[in-house]
Parts: structure tokens; C-alpha cells; sequence
């Protein structure tokens, strides 16, 4: 598969505070790449840098240390262009549509952005991509459902034909009923050779649709690989810890959950060091990143 993305080493630290500034790591040194008609998930719980890595990747915010290559090509060296090869999806489509515009309006915008011709034969193309037909052109966002909103937000990345989506969140302001079809169609954007970043906290999701899924914890990218050996087997005991608490399909399937984990301290090599139950002396001070059957972990267990 050939390469699309290269995220090297990537670092994000964020000054807060007026009076008295204090530093926020939000990503330390994370690696991965996307191919190209890939799905690539990241997973972690809340505050663990997804949206930071997804928001890097779209020029919203700058790394601080750390490179980005789309195609061998440094984006932030690059000019609009870039906003047409990588467009975004995010949670909420009741915020990121503005509420004045027609459907064809919102999807026609980054074609005016781009200054693109045959403008209505490609929104409605966007639009029947997305699962819509053209009698949406003239409804406004408050007339539809959450579903048919996230599908115009698809519509809208999708009428630049971008080359990757970055999708933040796309199901987890949907309700169930809707959360199949958004995940069905970056499935089907796939057979076109669409890459999607799918940025979510729902492994039923990943489970479903993503070809190699990295776990985030605090920032760090503890383990990547193909979805279907880490969720079976995963290494990392975080990884471990979090499929454990996995929704189950079936009450037969339920199993004993862990106990709640301590509070942790963050100073250590390893970031899951004070709530790990196999973690080792040297964890405190070093952490290896070993290959093992096909995936990268960062953890000396292995
Ligand atoms: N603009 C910002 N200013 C300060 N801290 C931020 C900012 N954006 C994110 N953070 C912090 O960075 C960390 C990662 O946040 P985020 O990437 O939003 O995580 P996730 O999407 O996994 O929930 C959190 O501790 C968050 O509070
Ligand atoms: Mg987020």
C-alpha cells in the first residue's frame, strides 16, 4: 500500500494559564503513517490527543516538535492546495454547518474556496456519494436528521475529492440508529481510495471499519497495528485494560470487569506506569518500542 501520510515523531505542548503559564503535553513523539485507501483509527479516552493529532494534520494547530509528510511533502510548507487533498469531518455537524445556508450552499463552498467550475453537477455528485439525492439541495441543516446532517458534512469534505479524511468523532453525536450508515460509507469511500483518519473513543466502530487502529494514552501512541490482531490479542496492558471494558453484544459474553485503577502520577517513562498491574522497575525510567507480530508497542513486556 502506498504511503499518504507520515507523522514523525510528533510533539504537542500547549502553554495555558495567564497569570502563572503551565505546559500541557498533549502528544509526545508520536509515529504512525496512513496508506492510501487505508482506515486508520486512533482510540483513546478523552484527553488523550486525538483531536490535537487530528487538528495538526489539518494546519489547525502547529506541532511543536516533530514533521508531517503528505505525499513526502511538508504541509505546512505547502499553500491551499493542501486544503484539497485533506478535508475534515468533525463530532457535531449541528455546529459545523451554518444554519443559514441551503445544503447546496454549504457543499458548494470549498469549490468557490478552490475556484472550481461545474460547481452544481459536483455538489450534486458530492451529495449522491454521501447517500442523498439531489431533492436535499434546497433544505436547510435544521430540517434533517443528525444522520442526513453528518452526510451533508461528508458531501461538503468529499466535493473537493480529497485524498484523505480526517474524521473526528464523525458517530458520537449520532444517535445508534444512524451510527452504521456514517461508518458504512468511510468504508465505502475506502473502495474508492479514500484514506480516513477515524478519530473516536468507540472500539465497536474501529471493530467495524478500521484497517489498523493506534492506541493513544496521555499523549503517547502506545501500540498500532492491524485492528483485528490488536483488538484479539492486544499487547499493551492498556490496550488490554481497554478492550476489557469493551460493550459487549451479548450478556453472555460479559466478562469480569477490572477494578477501578489507581490515580496516576505522570513523571514516569511510561505513562500507564502507576495503573499498570504488570509494570516492571525499569518502566519508571525507559520504555522500548518493540515490533511484534506486525505491530509497534511501546512497552518492556515484550
Ligand atoms: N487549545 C488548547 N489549549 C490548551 N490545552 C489543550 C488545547 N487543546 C487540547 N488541549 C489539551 O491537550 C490534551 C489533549 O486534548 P485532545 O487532543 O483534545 O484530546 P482528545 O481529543 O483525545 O480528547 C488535553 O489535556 C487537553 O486539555
Ligand atoms: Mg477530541
Amino acid at each position: 500500500m502506498r504511503e499518504l501520510l507520515r507523522v514523525e515523531r510528533l510533539s504537542k505542548v500547549f502553554s495555558v494559564g495567564f497569570f502563572s503559564r503551565r505546559e500541557v503535553r498533549a502528544l509526545t513523539e508520536i509515529s504512525f503513517h496512513v496508506g492510501q485507501g487505508e482506515i486508520l483509527a486512533l482510540v483513546g479516552e478523552s484527553g488523550s490527543g486525538k483531536s490535537t493529532t487530528g487538528k495538526i494534520i489539518l494546519r489547525l494547530e502547529k506541532p511543536t516538535s516533530g514533521s508531517l509528510l503528505f505525499e513526502g511533502r511538508d504541509p505546512f510548507k505547502m499553500g491551499r492546495e493542501y486544503t484539497r487533498m485533506v478535508s475534515a469531518v468533525f463530532q457535531d455537524p449541528r455546529a459545523s454547518l451554518n444554519p443559514r445556508l441551503k445544503v447546496s450552499q454549504i457543499v458548494e463552498e470549498p469549490l468557490l474556496v478552490h475556484g472550481e467550475t461545474h460547481r452544481r453537477e459536483r455538489v450534486v455528485l458530492a451529495l449522491k456519494r454521501a447517500g442523498l439525492g439531489e431533492e436535499f439541495l434546497e433544505r436547510k441543516p435544521e430540517s434533517l436528521s443528525g444522520g442526513q446532517r453528518q452526510r451533508v458534512a461528508i458531501a461538503r469534505a468529499l466535493v473537493i475529492e480529497p485524498k484523505l479524511i480526517v474524521a473526528d468523532e464523525p458517530t458520537s453525536s449520532l444517535d445508534m440508529s444512524y451510527r452504521a450508515g456514517i461508518l458504512e460509507l468511510f468504508l465505502k469511500l475506502k473502495e474508492e481510495g479514500i484514506s480516513t483518519l477515524l478519530i473516536t473513543h468507540d472500539l465497536r466502530a474501529v471493530e467495524r471499519v478500521a484497517d489498523r487502529t493506534g492506541v493513544l494514552y496521555r499523549g503517547k501512541l502506545l501500540e498500532i497495528g492491524p485492528t483485528k490482531s490488536l483488538l484479539e490479542t492486544p499487547l499493551h496492558p492498556y490496550t488490554q485494560y481497554l478492550i476489557s471494558t469493551m460493550p459487549v453484544r451479548h450478556p453472555s459474553q460479559r466478562r469480569e470487569l477490572p477494578e477501578e485503577l489507581p490515580e496516576e502520577s505522570p513523571s514516569y517513562a511510561c505513562p500507564f506506569y502507576s495503573r499498570c498491574s504488570k509494570r516492571l522497575k525499569e518502566c519508571e525510567e525507559e520504555v522500548k518500542e518493540v515490533k511484534v507480530d506486525g505491530r509497534i508497542v511501546s512497552c518492556n513486556l515484550y
